[in-house]
């Protein structure tokens, strides 16, 4: 697992793993990997056509593998990931919207069953993986998350607005094992990786598109990009009781976040924000 070929990745029969994003990018090269290795993979995408492509395209690679479309749309738009202000169905802006309020439901529906399932299942194989970024220690405001202005529409750049979403992706997880400490759950920065990410940054700030293959020189595709994402899921060196909760640096380091990605009280706060504003709109 740890040389980004997969080979060593166990056996995953009688696993089943959902994908957000899981037709395109890093999500497609952890779908593939996972259901090559015999997990059920629910490719969770709002597009059908792209899961179709995706599908063809795994059956190529291995025609027994169990792929399946689950069809979800976290924003109710068309994009995601540094673009200019936009903001989702429910009114929250794009990127933290997408990247982090989206999630965060999709991931509490799933509790109740990723809890009975933890009750029979070996020890620490049941988790949840946020895909969060490094940048979040870079590009976040410094005092981390604003609850008093979560969608950070005026004096902020479109890239702090992603630091800030992934700053979220962290604490949420570190949340979430505090509270289901039989769920293992984990945050990482899968490095850097090409993939249609530079998308978003170049429709925001045109002049991306210099400094891209800069940013990307020597950075490997999706495929080999997944092994950080994959170690998380899989990985049985992660353990309950030591591990969850953690930050992980490519390829399975445990390492600390920034430091208010670190910061227990701004992740009881943000859960208490997060449920609050999604119950405000109707989702309990
Ligand atoms: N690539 C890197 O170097 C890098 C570095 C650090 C962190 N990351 C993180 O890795 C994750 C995956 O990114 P990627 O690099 O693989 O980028 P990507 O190729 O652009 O993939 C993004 C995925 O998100 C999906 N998506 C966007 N909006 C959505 C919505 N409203 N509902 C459902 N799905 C939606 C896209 O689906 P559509 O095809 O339908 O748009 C696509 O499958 C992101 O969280 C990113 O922040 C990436």
């Amino acid at each position: 697992m740890g040389d980004g070929s997969h080979q060593s990745l166990p056996d995953l029969t009688g696993k089943v793993a959902i994908v957000t994003g899981g037709h395109t990018g890093l999500g497609f090269g952890t779908s593939i990997e996972l259901a090559k290795h015999g997990a059920r993979v629910y490719i969770a995408s709002r597009s059908a056509a792209k899961f179709k492509d995706a599908e063809r395209e795994v059956a190529l690679e291995c025609p027994e593998a169990d792929v399946r479309f689950l069809e979800l749309n976290l924003a109710d738009l068309n994009s995601v990931m540094c673009l200019p202000y936009e903001e989702t169905v429910e009114g929250f802006e794009m990127q933290i919207g997408v990247n982090y309020i989206g999630h965060f439901l999709f991931s509490r529906l799933l509790l109740p069953m990723l809890q009975i399932t933890a009750e029979k299942a070996v020890k620490g194989s049941v988790r949840v993986v946020n895909v969060s970024s490094d940048e979040h220690t870079k590009l976040a405001p410094k005092e981390g998350i604003i609850s008093s202005d979560m969608n950070m529409k005026n004096d902020f750049s479109v890239w702090a607005r992603y630091g800030h979403s992934k700053i979220a992706n962290v604490l949420h997880l570190k949340e979430l094992a505090k509270i289901y400490s039989n769920i293992l759950a984990l945050s990482l920065h899968p490095g850097t990786v090409k993939t249609n990410l530079s998308a978003g940054p170049i429709s925001s700030t045109p002049l991306y598109r210099l400094i891209k293959p800069i940013v990307e020189l020597g950075a490997p595709g999706p495929r080999k990009g997944a092994a950080n994402i994959l170690f998380a899921a899989v990985s049985p060196n992660l353990k309950l009781e030591s591990d969850n909760g953690a930050y992980l640096l490519p390829i399975g380091k445990v390492s600390a976040p920034s430091k208010a990605g670190s910061d227990a009280k701004m992740a009881e706060d943000l859960w208490e924000w997060t449920v609050k504003a999604l119950m405000s709109r109707g989702y309990e």
